[in-house]
């Protein structure tokens, strides 16, 4: 009876820091053509954060606008997907767990494979809620994208985070399982221990994205008799919101036109949020399937969604979720729009400020970041966290 169990997400949001930069301004400064970033990349704000931000804030500040006192005794199982980890031993979801003020007994542990692990955060988590159905699992995407200034990748930077609890009979979508995954041992983007900021080979990249789409979204097809006819729209890993597009274009040729105006269409909703951002590394490809949902005007129960997630390295994984009756009435829209509105936008020179500011744990120190959950102190060695 457990195969006909319906698991999900039933609840999702996400979190930026309080500033950003106009990407007409970045471009400006670094004496490039401002319609590169609008148009070539595809991206017109980016996050920045400042130095009293982490994922351990971004993160909390995601979840807690999701979770109810239920739901926090409820959730067995935390999980934070990211590539900017703040210890290499002590997991952020446990720091996450205590600031939440999530029951005791659970288990909370860290994921990587660069922007990938937050699909296997979510695979697990399904798992676990199919073999415990009155148990939850809280799924958190949270990264701080840094390339560096004057770097290629600089425009493609971004901050924030996603919370997703998964649950039996969720409220907004259900998780089909039909995930096909590929793993190819290659060096695209990396950041070997101990480095500030990623190597990256971006055209590499770029080329190891799209063939990796093509790829999956074949075997996928393949193994599940599917077409792209059957979706009602995709969403995917949005590195910059030009990315998405490379790779599907080229795969809808000998569609029909009305499936390729609904798909390009859904893809300009699906990266709506994601060009007011960047990139957030794991909560890319979530961040725009909640931009997807809250911006689509024609989703109805029943839909059919594919998502691909991708992880220099790299992992890449297909899969779809369902839309379930009444899934419009639990977006935060509104909140979102609001949280986007009241960000400070930052002058370049303040920008670079902002991004050179570091955290010295050998030297004691207060902060006076208000925003509920921010770091308070470094003292002994570790972070303290402002708790809400
Ligand atoms: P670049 O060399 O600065 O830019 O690198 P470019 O020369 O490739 O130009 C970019 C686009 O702008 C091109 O569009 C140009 O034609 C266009 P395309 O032809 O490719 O469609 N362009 C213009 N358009 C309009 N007006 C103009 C103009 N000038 C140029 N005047 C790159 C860009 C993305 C490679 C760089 O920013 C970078 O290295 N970023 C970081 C790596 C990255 O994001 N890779 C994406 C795939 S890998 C991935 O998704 C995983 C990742 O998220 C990490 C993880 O998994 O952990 C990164």
């Amino acid at each position: 009876e457990n195969n006909e169990l319906k698991v999900g997400i039933d609840k999702l949001s996400f979190f930026v820091p309080h500033y950003y930069v106009d990407m007409s301004d970045l471009a400006r400064a670094r004496h490039v053509d401002k319609a590169k970033f609008h148009i070539g990349i595809g991206q017109d704000e980016m996050a920045v954060s400042p130095v009293t931000q982490d994922i351990v804030t971004f993160a909390a500040s995601a979840a807690n606008q999701i979770l109810d006192e239920q739901d926090k005794a409820l959730v067995d199982l935390v999980i934070v997907a990211t590539e900017s980890s703040i210890d290499e031993s002590k997991a952020s979801a446990v720091i996450v767990h205590g600031l939440l003020g999530i029951q005791p007994f659970a288990r909370s542990i860290e994921m990587k494979e660069a922007c990938y692990a937050a699909t296997a955060g979510i695979a697990s988590a399904v798992d676990y809620v199919r073999l415990h159905p009155e148990r939850k699992a809280l799924v958190i995407a949270s990264d701080l994208a840094k390339y560096g200034l004057n770097s290629g990748g600089e425009p493609t930077q971004g901050a924030g985070a996603v919370a997703m609890l998964i649950s039996s009979n969720p409220k907004i979508l259900f998780v089909n399982d039909d995930a096909l995954t590929l793993t190819q041992d290659v060096y695209d983007f990396w950041r070997p221990t101990g480095q500030t900021y990623p190597s990256v080979d971006g055209q590499f990249s770029n080329a190891v994205y799209i063939e990796s789409f093509s790829r999956v979204w074949d075997e996928y097809a393949k193994r599940t008799a599917s077409q792209f006819s059957d979706f009602a729209a995709l969403a995917f890993h949005t590195p910059y919101t030009k990315m998405g597009k490379k790779a599907l274009l080229p795969k809808l040729e000998n569609e029909t036109e009305s499936v390729k105006t609904r798909l390009l269409t859904q893809f300009e909703r699906a990266i709506t949020y994601n060009r007011r951002i960047g990139n957030l590394y794991t909560g890319s490809l979530y961040l725009s399937l909640i931009s997807l949902l809250e911006n689509s005007e024609t989703l109805k129960a029943g839909d059919k969604i594919g998502l691909f997630s991708y992880g220099s390295g790299a992992v890449a994984e297909f899969y779809s979720v369902e839309l379930v009756s009444g899934f419009d009435q639990h977006l935060k829209k509104n909140e979102h729009e609001l949280l986007l509105h009241q960000r400070e936008k930052l002058s370049i020179r303040a920008y670079e400020k902002m991004f050179e500011e570091k955290i010295d744990l050998n030297h004691n120190e207060t902060f006076s970041d208000e925003t509920p959950y921010a770091i308070s102190e470094i003292k002994a060695n570790h972070r303290l966290y402002r708790q809400k």
